[in-house]
């Protein structure tokens, strides 16, 4: 592989996401802290997308079936250069955890392969690029993880054709996940969905994403907890989740303000005010899957404000280890 004649590399964090914020199926989405994605993106002089998995993860090779790869060939069709990116990826986000695994491949990818072009795109074209990689994941083009991560924060997406993001102030909350170790495809999850809703069940859900939004931009954590229900799509999808209603009710019982299926699942996210209720929730997770006989890892972690950030610390690509960036 030849590079660049600067040999131009960056690294960057891709963060994983909560994608519908229970109620907002497909329109609002939360950036988290942890657990994030390490990828290292090294401009080529040769028009080609290189994908390597640096941690054995069986990550598909043929860029147009990657989730980082697809939204790098759409990238290139919109430049008028003879460049590509080698990408080197170091997952630490599940795929099918529910935690916008594949969101934060696309993500990470155009965000470090656009300052590596001094930053030619805008946030609303990047997302537009890596929707292609939950194209391939999930065969729907959604951006409710894209676009926090890539925005930060939480976003509501008004609308995907034409985009329209709305970034909404996020309170400093914390946030308790558990990603029981069974996988649920996203694209099977969309397909168990029904294709109608009730109208008052509609009514339901758009009262409660408004109430959502109205209690993040008020700093009320009381509506934000009220709000954290969903009337139609959860009935369906927690069937594929063991222990989904005791987590529900012995969190909120433990404190939470409220919480339910990150993304497609299997895992299950709940916000809290402090980080004391914070850890309590996460006992509570801790003990109902260990009860069950179910692996599973837990996080407690914030909302990400940045979204994809450029590391402090380099990929090293041999050992796929992180390494101090000196001189
Ligand atoms: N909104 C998508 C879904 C997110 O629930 O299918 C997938 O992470």
């Amino acid at each position: 592989m030849q590079a660049s004649p600067h040999g131009k590399s960056i690294t960057v964090h891709a963060p994983g996401t909560v994608a519908n914020l229970v109620c907002g199926f497909d329109v609002l989405g939360m950036c988290l802290n942890e657990p994030h994605d390490i990828m290292h993106v090294t401009l080529l002089d040769e028009r080609k997308v290189v994908i390597e998995s640096l941690d054995g993860y069986p990550l598909p090779s043929d860029p147009q079936q990657n989730t980082a790869g697809a939204p790098l060939i759409e990238m290139l069709h919109e430049l008028d250069r003879q460049i590509g990116f080698h990408v080197q990826i170091k997952k630490q986000i599940k795929p099918g955890s529910g935690i916008g695994s594949s969101a934060a491949s696309a993500a990470g990818a155009v965000v470090a392969a656009n300052h590596l072009l001094n930053n030619v795109f805008t946030n609303t074209e990047m997302v537009r690029f890596a929707m292609a990689g939950e194209k391939v994941a999930s065969g729907v083009k959604h951006a409710d993880n894209v676009a926090p991560c890539i925005y930060g924060g939480i976003t509501l997406i008004r609308s995907i054709f034409p985009l329209d993001i709305i970034a909404i102030p996020a309170p400093d909350l914390y946030v308790t996940v558990v990603h029981p170790q069974i996988e649920v495809r996203t694209a099977d999850a969309r397909q168990i969905l029904r294709k109608e809703v009730l109208l008052k069940d509609a009514i339901k859900q758009w009262g409660n994403i408004a109430g959502l939004v109205a209690g993040f931009m008020k700093g009320d954590l009381e509506l934000i907890g009220r709000s954290l229900e969903d009337v139609i799509i959860e009935p369906v999808r927690s069937i594929l989740i063991p222990g989904f209603n005791d987590v529900k009710t012995r969190c909120r019982q433990a404190g939470a303000l409220g919480g339910g299926i990150s993304g497609s699942g299997p895992s299950i996210f709940m916000l809290s005010r402090d980080k004391q209720t914070a850890d309590n929730v996460e006992g509570v997770m801790q003990e109902i899957y260990t009860a069950i006989g179910i692996d599973f890892h837990t996080y407690v972690t914030t909302i990400n404000k940045q979204g994809v950030t450029v590391a402090l610390k380099e990929l090293n690509p041999i050992h796929g280890e992180e390494q101090q960036i000196t001189g």
